[in-house]
């Protein structure tokens, strides 16, 4: 089993879905989080859900001086932070050239920059901790074009170049980072695109689901790959991504 003991970890968008899982897992493996997340109120619900380990902020990732704010109390709180957790991210299901201008922004905002930003204001804690870890959570999309999930993709895929590139430049520091890469996991976020799926595609999205990856992922597969990656256990891994998609992309049928 992974450990995770005395690990003090910032987790963006963690009020419900993955990020809520990965705090959810973090705390039962010895660790202590702060659930940073836009939705204030759900993010406060979740940590006190989750209990004494865990604590709560606003937190928009495209927000320089927020970012660097939940950076500063998980620091306050737990008096340092070695662990963060860039998990907040946003979707849009529609043919790439039907993006406006303002959805293509909103998107690379709040998926690229907000890594960006989280990365960047962490490196003075993660780097006195002298055990600093970064797990960025982008999406098998990253690693594929694909139709309906254009900006998405795009978006994932300069997750994992933000976090290769990081990793060679911070390797002399001694801060790992490494990306997880998810193929359909069953959170409100697949609750949202399957009926928009539908109707663009006229396939049934549980009969794609099973055909090409057995079922949906659990929040709580995603977290356990992130947990390993963050955790001492994966102490000679850096700057590489981890695809979990029951098989999706392993086959062209
Ligand atoms: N669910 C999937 O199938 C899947 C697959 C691959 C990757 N992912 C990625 O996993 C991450 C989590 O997705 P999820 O499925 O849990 O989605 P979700 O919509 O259930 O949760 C996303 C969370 O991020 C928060 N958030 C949104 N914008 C924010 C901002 N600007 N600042 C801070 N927090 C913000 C939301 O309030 C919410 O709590 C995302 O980066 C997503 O792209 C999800």
């Amino acid at each position: 089993m992974i450990e995770l003991q005395g690990r003090k970890a910032l987790i963006t968008g963690a009020a419900q879905g993955l990020g809520k899982a990965i705090a959810e897992l973090f705390i039962e493996r010895g660790a202590q989080v702060m659930i940073a997340d836009i939705d204030a109120e759900g993010a406060v619900r979740t940590a006190k859900a989750l209990g004494p380990q865990a604590r709560a902020i606003r937190c928009n990732v495209t927000d320089s001086a927020e970012v660097a704010a939940a950076v500063q109390a998980t620091v306050s709180a737990f008096g340092g932070m070695d662990t963060l957790i860039n998990n907040a991210g946003i979707e849009i299901v529609k043919p790439l050239f039907d993006n406006s201008d303002e959805e293509y922004d909103r998107l690379m905002n709040i998926n690229v920059k907000g890594v960006f930003l989280g990365m960047k204001h962490s490196l003075g804690p993660l780097v006195a901790s002298g055990r600093g870890s970064i797990v960025n959570i982008s999406s098998l999309a990253g690693t594929n074009g694909v139709p309906l999930f254009g900006t998405y993709a795009a978006s994932k895929g300069a997750v994992i170049q933000l976090t290769r590139t990081a990793a060679a430049e911070l390797r002399p520091t001694g801060i790992r980072v490494n990306a997880v890469c998810p193929g359909f996991v069953g959170t409100a976020m697949v609750d949202r695109l399957v009926p928009i799926v539908e109707s663009i595609i006229g396939v049934p999205f549980d009969a794609l689901v099973a055909a090409k990856q057995t079922r949906l992922g659990t929040p709580r597969e995603v977290a356990e790959m992130t947990a390993f990656l963050a955790s001492d256990a994966a102490s000679w891994t850096t700057g590489s991504h981890y695809i979990l998609d029951g098989g999706l992309s392993a086959g062209l049928l």
